[in-house]
């Protein structure tokens, strides 16, 4: 496990790079990323090529052991290039040119661009072919699905409309364009949904233009990373990403590099309210489950955030080290700290790396040092994975839909994930985010939250879950759309329904308004955003609402289908609810629940087949205490104890 700083030679004075490489060493940082944006200094002019002031920095790092993460900076084109070629501009979603003088406003599907970013990954990979230094290469920089407008993009949109559907005739019936006479007689008569509100646009042809946005940004991955593995089979390759408004499908996207890479900015701020709803670590878990495997930090939150918004509050104490050692507990294994050194200049002067701009190391400094310290004490988890028994299936697919068309005040997809994480996480229970194609055999609690398109792949991995006995949890808003994002004419959930045993009779869309369900032992939970109105046919009722005139409706229900229980949330409740729920699951599962754990505790478990290590981080303010079942040892301190207790932000490792 290592600690890492992205650094950018190319902003600072020469004279800096010896002091900052030797403050590095000492302060225990393993990786640098180096030259993300530095496509200007690498090829001044266009087919002159300077690697010499990179071979500079990199002897430096060598000298003091420091390896490298070399970027390919196809994100920040150089100006001459634009100059030369405006053509490979994106356009907005008017279809006219993005000003140049920021970032990333190059044309992914123009090939003049194309070229250009051929040639300097391939200059780049062979001059660093034959160096032991690079352990990674990070293609670009926070990928989205673009929706460029330009002439290419038009073509291209076009062309694989025609592919995918054959003719005109079927693109207007998969569509539905006999509404508002949007039939089309030619395929130059469909344009990219960027020009009005999404809400004015066909959701068939939004969806289907955020699904060509995404395969592009893919392809244009692989495409890069075949040059890289052309000159170096070996390279370990990676993208770094987010949680963009236009996010790519993150499976397709890591399906071309060996390791996912995540720009990990938690919020200093916690929620004033601590039963306001929080989950960060539900990205962490997402980010492994894209792969299945671990990850890495490319970018970590290291001061103050700012720059694009006014600037956040500094990180507390405990947050610098928390935080990234939080990642390491759900499954990354560098983590690199965004940055070393604020930017003194450019518009990214006030989002605070480190060390502030006065080049004084303070006191967030010094705990990123103890957190190097720290991770150097790890080597006895270093081979141990995370194992869970609970799985949260993720779509991109449902969360674009979602964008595409809001469906009550409040309801947003992801946080339908966010509900069901947060609450299993209170009973220190592991948890995998993962694609609806997964292998699902092996979890004993599968959660596929608003399964709102259709996708028969999924639908029948779904299927084959319960069948073979497991215990699915179903929600609200599933099988409402068929694969071109049309409504599907079935009584809801449509596909899932033989799964549910109850059918959808109406549904009220309550939005902020509330209204209330009592569950099966007399419990009352408040419920928003949205009501099923539920038939049963062979389910059982585990919650009515008690409001209204659906009062004595069943909300929640529990089937037995094959050899699987299945329940169906059809509304969306406060915590306590997801709580509650979570813990019966639990029970009947056989699933270890942890009990009283202190509000903002976080604990995972990884295991390599014989010793188990559990980590526990507080994420909060208090100071908790948490008692174990016996006494176990913490490999951070050696000390063996019945109870961990934990500052703000504190974090302990303990061998069960
Ligand atoms: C993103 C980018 C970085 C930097 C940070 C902070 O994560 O990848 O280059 O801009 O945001 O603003
Ligand atoms: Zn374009």
């Amino acid at each position: 496990m290592k600690i890492g700083v992205d650094y950018y030679p190319e902003q600072w004075d020469k004279s800096l790079w010896e002091k900052d490489a030797d403050l590095m060493s000492k302060t225990g940082v393993k990786v640098v990323r180096l030259a993300e944006f530095a496509w200007s200094r690498l090829e001044p002019r266009e087919g002159e090529f300077d690697f010499a002031w990179l071979d500079e920095v990199m002897r430096i790092f060598a000298r003091y052991r420091i390896d490298v993460v070399m970027s390919i900076p196809t994100n920040c084109p150089p100006l001459w290039l634009y100059r030369k070629h405006p053509e490979i501009i994106q356009k907005g979603p008017d279809g006219s040119p993005i000003q140049t003088g920021i970032r990333g406003h190059r044309c992914i599907n123009s090939e003049v661009f194309m070229s250009y970013a051929r040639r300097i990954t391939e200059r780049m990979v062979r001059h660093y072919s034959s160096s032991a230094q690079v352990i990674a290469w990070q293609i670009d920089n926070e990928l989205e699905a673009y929706q460029c407008t330009c002439d290419t993009c038009r073509k291209k949109f076009r062309d694989w409309l025609i592919d995918k559907h054959d003719s005109i005739a079927n693109i207007n019936a998969a569509f539905g364009n006999s509404v508002w006479s949007l039939e089309y007689s030619d395929i130059s008569e469909v344009e990219p949904p960027t020009a009005y509100p999404k809400a004015w646009q066909n959701p068939a042809l939004c969806l289907e233009f955020q699904r060509f946005s995404s395969e592009c940004t893919a392809k244009y991955v692989k495409e890069l990373a075949m040059i890289i593995k052309r000159e170096i089979p070996k390279a370990n390759l990676t993208t770094n990403t987010w949680f963009c408004e236009n996010t790519p499908d993150f499976y397709e996207l890591f399906d071309q590099v060996d390791f996912v890479s995540y720009d990990n900015y938690p919020p200093v701020m916690l929620p004033a309210d601590p039963d306001e709803f929080y989950s960060h670590a539900f990205h962490l878990d997402l980010m492994r489950g894209i792969k299945g495997k671990k990850f890495w930090v490319m970018e970590q939150l290291s001061g103050p955030t700012g720059s694009w918004a006014p600037m956040t509050q500094t990180p507390r104490p405990g947050q610098i080290m928390g935080y990234s050692l939080q990642a390491i507990a759900h499954g990354a294994d560098t983590v690199v700290h965004f940055r070393w050194r604020t930017a003194v200049s450019g518009a990214e002067m006030h989002w605070h790396g480190l060390i502030d701009h006065s080049n004084v190391p303070g006191r967030r400094f010094n705990e990123f040092a103890e957190l190097c310290n720290t991770v150097g004490k790890l080597g006895l988890i270093e081979s141990t994975e995370i194992v869970s028994d609970i799985a949260i299936i993720y779509c991109p697919e449902n969360d674009w839909a979602f964008k595409i068309q809001p469906q009550t005040e409040g309801f947003y997809y992801l946080e339908q994930l966010k509900y069901f994480h947060s609450a299993f996480s209170r009973y220190g229970a592991n948890i995998d985010i993962v694609p609806a194609d997964a292998d699902l055999s092996h979890y004993k609690v599968v959660v596929a939250p608003t399964m709102y398109v259709y996708d028969r792949k999924s639908a029948e991995n779904i299927y084959r879950y319960a069948i073979n006995g497991g215990t699915l949890i179903l929600t609200n808003r599933s099988g409402v759309k068929d694969s071109n994002n049309n409504c599907i004419m079935q009584p809801l959930p449509t596909v899932y329904k033989e799964l549910v045993g109850a059918e959808v009779t109406e549904y009220d869309p309550i939005g902020n308004n509330n209204q209330t369900i009592v569950d099966f032992a007399g419990n009352r939970f408040s419920c928003s955003q949205w009501c099923d109105i539920l038939t049963l046919t062979t389910a059982k009722a585990y919650a009515e609402y008690d409001d209204g005139f659906y009062r004595c409706c069943p909300a929640v229900t529990m089937n037995r289908y094959c050899n699987g229980v299945v329940y169906y949330v059809g509304t969306i409740c406060e915590m306590d609810f997801y709580e509650s729920f979570a813990g019966n699951v639990m029970r009947q599962t056989g699933i270890p629940r942890l009990k009283g754990l202190p509000a903002g505790v976080e604990v995972t478990t990884r295991t390599n087949g014989i010793d188990e290590f559990i980590c526990f981080f507080n994420n909060s303010e208090e100071n908790a205490e948490i008692s174990l079942p016996k006494a176990m040892f913490s490999i951070l301190t050696g000390v063996g104890k019945d109870k961990v207790t934990l500052k703000p932000f504190g974090f302990d490792i303990v061998r069960k």
